[in-house]
């Protein structure tokens, strides 16, 4: 089976889309037994990457929804695109209800697709975009949950609030924040009661790329060593499994992304964090 990781949100667009592609475009080689991970997009509001990319939604998300229907189990690669920077996607069309019917079946019968057969080896990194009743169940069948938020008290209340909702398995999530972030990781972990962070950086050069706004830097070799993809590279080793240190009942070193383990699951209010804010 492959291994799920849903990328989402819950407000705003903090860069969800931007986290899976640079996580996928700096997955380790010598993860998932060589296997390229596929960026799967099922945002229900729609996707971004065949209008950034200038490539065709389908074969895409449409098909495997399709499949789904199916008795026969359809092939999520053969839904897959090549991106210019050798990151395999399969692309969402930009909205509509197809659309948004289409992420439905993925959540519900479609998972199997996902999934794939007992056999198949690989990662899939699934941008649900914002985290709404329609990907519940793209969550449940995650290994982990990669949870984006910018780093402000705001955008870190949100998080909070979604984190201490009923029925949410905290300790399956990573919350990535991305951009300017007054907090430490061990502050982040004691308050909002999630045990691992990771933060990436703002870096517009690294963004234009992923964002198919700067295909001539592509020619530069190097641009994945970006700050971005560099952070984007230590939490994919960690989330791949191939850190230095396994977790037990994760894949991967979770705990080296630099968190502080939560003490006794109490959460703080996160109006903490509001206030140191002000105070500093
Ligand atoms: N680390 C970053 N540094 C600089 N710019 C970024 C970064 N991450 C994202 N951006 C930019 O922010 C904008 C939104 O990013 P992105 O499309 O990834 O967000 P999203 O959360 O997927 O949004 P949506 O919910 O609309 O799909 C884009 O213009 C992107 O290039
Ligand atoms: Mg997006």
């Amino acid at each position: 089976m492959r291994r799920l990781i849903t990328v989402g949100s819950v407000k705003g667009a903090p860069g969800v889309t931007t986290t899976a592609l640079a996580l996928a475009a700096v997955w380790p080689e010598r993860a998932d037994g060589g296997v390229r991970p596929v960026v799967v997009e099922a945002d229900v509001s729609g996707g971004d990457l065949a209008v950034r990319f200038g490539c065709p939604h389908t074969p895409g998300l449409l098909d495997v929804a399709t499949s789904a229907r199916q008795e026969r189990q359809g092939s999520l690669l053969g839904a897959a695109t090549d991106l210019s920077f050798g990151v395999r996607v399969v692309a969402a069309p930009v909205g509509g209800r197809a659309c948004a019917e289409a992420v439905r079946l993925v959540a519900g019968a479609g998972q199997h697709v996902l999934l794939g057969e007992g056999d198949d080896r690989g990662t899939v990194l699934l941008d649900v975009g914002r985290i709404t009743e329609a990907a519940v169940g793209l969550l449940e069948v995650a290994e982990v949950v990669v949870l984006v938020s910018r780093g402000g008290a705001d955008a870190l209340a949100h998080a909070y609030a979604h984190l201490s909702e009923d029925g949410v398995h905290v300790e399956r999530y990573v919350l990535a924040v991305v951009g300017p972030c007054p907090y430490a990781a061990g502050e982040i972990t004691a308050t909002l009661g999630v045990s691992r962070v990771v933060f990436l950086p703002w870096d517009p050069k690294a963004a234009d790329i992923l964002a198919g706004r700067a295909r001539s830097e592509l020619r530069t070799s190097g641009w994945r060593a970006l700050r971005l993809l560099a952070a984007a590279g230590d939490a994919a080793r960690q989330l791949s499994g191939t850190g230095e240190v396994a977790v037990k009942g994760l894949s991967g070193d979770l705990a080296g992304l630099g968190a502080v383990p939560h003490p006794g699951g109490r959460l703080r209010p996160v109006a903490d964090l509001a206030t140191k804010e002000s105070a500093s």
